[in-house]
């Protein structure tokens, strides 16, 4: 009876492990076929996967870190007027010069980073936000150049809710945006203050390194820290601007202290 059952379960092992085999091959097969590392198929529509800039950041050699820093550029499909023009240039100005403007300064200037820091569309104006948010970054999608953006209070009048808009902006050509730190991170940073969560979305570090051959190449040197400052919030029958919260500067303190990463 013994010989029998190990005879009968080695048959089964035996059998599953072939089917393993022929499973992997298939994939290994499937993933070759498609072309898995450079896109996907999703029935007719070709998804690209993300491309991502020359990373770590760093410091140029002459000792330098350009940053664009482009606020409230209220991006609206060109319904948006601009502000502070000559009576007779209103009517022919809009947020789309101002997405023509944003591609001159990147030319002109070649930034190392180039940071977004809110109202980056405006809401109301835009019918489709993931429309606009791939517009509106558009001349940094195409420069190749590292970016990150952040939210303002209208960003999220359109079609999208903040998280959502931070999912987005995260898997954007070049963007090193982030949703939020890892929950491993923020549980590290706890260190007494037991924290599984931070308020808002968008609140990220980004590490700059030290130029290349010199003594700091592997050392971060400067941190930029993103922070979400919210929406707009009715406190004390008050309608006002929305506030950083206690667990983002438990996060900010934690992660500000922390030793330069060496490698
Ligand atoms: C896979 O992608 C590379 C680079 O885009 C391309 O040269 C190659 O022809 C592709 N192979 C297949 C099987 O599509
Ligand atoms: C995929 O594309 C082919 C050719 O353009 C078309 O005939 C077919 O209907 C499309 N299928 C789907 C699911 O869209
Ligand atoms: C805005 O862009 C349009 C189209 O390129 C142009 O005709 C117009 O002069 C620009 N307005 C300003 C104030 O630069
Ligand atoms: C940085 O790391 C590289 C690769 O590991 C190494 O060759 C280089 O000597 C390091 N530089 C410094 C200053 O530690």
């Amino acid at each position: 009876m013994d010989s029998y059952n190990t005879k009968t379960t080695r048959e089964k092992n035996w059998k599953h492990s072939l089917l393993y085999l022929t499973f992997i091959i298939s994939i290994l097969h499937l993933t070759h076929q498609t072309n898995f590392s450079r896109k996907l198929l999703i029935g007719n529509q070709t998804v690209r996967i993300k491309k991502t800039p020359q990373l770590p950041l760093r410091f140029r050699s002459d000792g330098t870190f350009k940053i664009l820093q482009v606020a409230d550029m209220h991006f609206g499909n060109g319904i948006t007027k601009c502000r502070d023009v000559l009576a007779s240039e209103f009517e022919f100005c809009s947020d789309l010069n101002t997405t023509l403007f944003l591609k001159r300064v990147i030319q002109d200037e070649t930034p190392d980073f180039i940071a977004f820091t809110g109202d980056n569309i405006f809401g109301p104006s835009s019918h489709d936000a993931a429309e606009s948010m791939f517009k509106a970054f558009g001349p940094a999608m195409e420069s190749g150049l590292p970016w990150a953006a952040i939210l303002g209070n209208h960003d999220q009048e359109s079609t999208l809710n903040r998280e959502e808009l931070m999912s987005l902006i995260s898997l954007m050509d070049y963007s090193v945006s982030q949703i939020n730190p890892s929950a491993d991170s923020l549980t590290n940073s706890a260190k007494g203050h037991k924290m599984s969560k931070i308020d808002g979305f968008g609140n990220y570090n980004l590490r700059v390194y030290g130029a290349p051959g010199s003594m700091m190449a592997n050392s971060s040197v400067l941190n930029l820290f993103f922070l979400d400052s919210g929406d707009r919030v009715v406190y004390q029958g008050i309608r006002t601007y929305d506030w950083i919260k206690d667990s983002q500067l438990h996060w900010l303190r934690h992660v500000s202290q922390e030793p330069q990463v060496t490698h």
